[in-house]
């Protein structure tokens, strides 16, 4: 048995509203105390028990790891060219994923789990405790199941993404490529992941295959997550909620039967700013599905099409500062509610019982990811009370 404490925590973000002040659940002077990488206590740091390591954190802010519950982070090559473009107007769409299709295909099983590897460790050194990464950049049977092996050599959270668009072989027989995702590349995959998701757009599947696809892969035992109403107002939002997806992801273009939808349910609305800043788009109305009453995420979305970047912390600021949340709740959104999009009770939010996962800032308040954003605050990560280099 191995005990650790942190003490002197100026201000403790548990990120659950009944053990603290606010939503994010604040405890001031604060220590906690883990044993075996699990939170076993937290009180007032005068009162903390001993332990065989300990931490004084000297004042600042602690808050439970960030859960990025939506990332793509197996693929080879980069797609800055067109970036450029569309920084001088070229519009985005879903055909660009085909141009790293044609990479990953080409690249080791090696090489995209070393890919896959560096972006994750990018992604701690700013905070990222937990991941979620989805395949759909091979869109072969084999491409799709060599991507999920990378995946799970990265995290335990992987997504089965086959249908992320039709790939240009299929382009016209779209219905036969629906056809190999239900059937064999199903298959293949499904023992290598928890998830299946689907990208329901206009340019990508729509709502019919997307249920087929949806429908096949929860048949197999595979939990729903589905990307929905990034480009345009489509049906995709409703459809997650029917089937009981644990997240609907995106959710850029909503009307008020898709937040009815969602208010109702337990399909948790990841959403991802980091494309609609990468993309020059309108942000999804965080605000509005917040006072709604839906369980709101989010997470980076890290691409190499749509937004390129594994930070959290930018995540936080820019759902503060362009989505009209305040810093407690966008800060919970990275945490517990990415725990709650991925279904997990284990990790997200920092009581006795929770995985002894935390972040500690070069600031006294988590405040400041927003207030000070892109200056590298966090400065310490712990995993299940073990440290993980840091940025800082
Ligand atoms: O979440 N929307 C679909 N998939 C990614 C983008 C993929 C790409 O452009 O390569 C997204 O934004
Ligand atoms: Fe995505």
């Amino acid at each position: 048995m191995t005990s650790v404490a942190w003490t002197n925590i100026g201000e403790l973000a548990t990120a659950d509203a009944s053990a603290g002040e606010g939503p994010l659940g604040v405890v001031r002077d604060a220590a906690v105390v883990a044993v075996d990488g699990v939170i076993e206590w937290i009180g007032p740091s005068s009162a903390c028990p001993p332990a065989d390591e300990a931490h004084d954190m000297d004042g600042r802010a602690v808050l439970p790891g960030f859960v990025d519950a939506h990332m793509h982070p197996v693929f080879a090559g980069d797609r800055a060219a067109e970036f450029d473009a569309r920084m001088s107007g070229t519009a985005y769409s879903a055909g660009g994923i085909r141009t790293t299709v044609a990479a990953t295909r080409a690249a080791s099983d090696a090489e995209l789990a070393a890919n896959a590897a560096r972006l994750v460790a990018e992604a701690a050194r700013q905070g990222t405790t937990t991941v979620e990464a989805k395949s759909g950049y091979g869109l072969t049977v084999h491409d799709e199941a060599r991507s999920l092996v990378a995946g799970k050599s990265v995290t335990e959270e992987t997504t089965f993404l086959g249908a992320h668009v039709v790939p240009a072989e299929y382009a016209d027989r779209p219905d036969d490529y629906v056809d190999l995702v239900c059937g064999e590349m199903l298959d293949a995959c499904a023992p290598h992941a928890k998830w299946a998701d689907v990208f329901v757009e206009r340019g990508a599947f729509d709502v019919d295959q997307a249920r087929r696809i949806l429908e096949a892969a929860q048949a197999k035992g595979l939990g729903l997550r589905v990307h929905a109403n990034q480009l345009t107002q489509g049906a995709g939002v409703r459809l997650a909620v029917e089937l009981g997806a644990a997240s609907v992801d995106h959710c850029t273009h909503l009307g008020d039967d898709d937040i009815d939808a969602l208010a109702g349910s337990r399909t948790v609305a990841t959403l991802v700013p980091g494309a609609e800043f990468s993309t020059r788009s309108t942000y999804a109305p965080a605000r509005r599905l917040w006072d709604a009453g839906v369980t709101v995420a989010i997470a980076s979305d890290c691409n190499p099409g749509s937004s390129f970047t594994t930070s959290m912390p930018l995540m936080v600021a820019l759902a503060v500062r362009e989505m009209g949340l305040t810093p407690a709740e966008a800060v919970w959104a990275a945490t517990a509610g990415g725990a709650a999009s991925l279904r997990r009770t284990d990790i997200g939010v920092l009581v006795p019982g929770r995985r002894a996962d935390l972040i500690a800032l070069d600031a006294p308040s988590f405040v400041h990811l927003a207030y000070r954003p892109g200056v590298p605050l966090v400065t310490d990560v712990w995993r299940s009370a073990q440290r993980l280099p840091s940025a800082v």
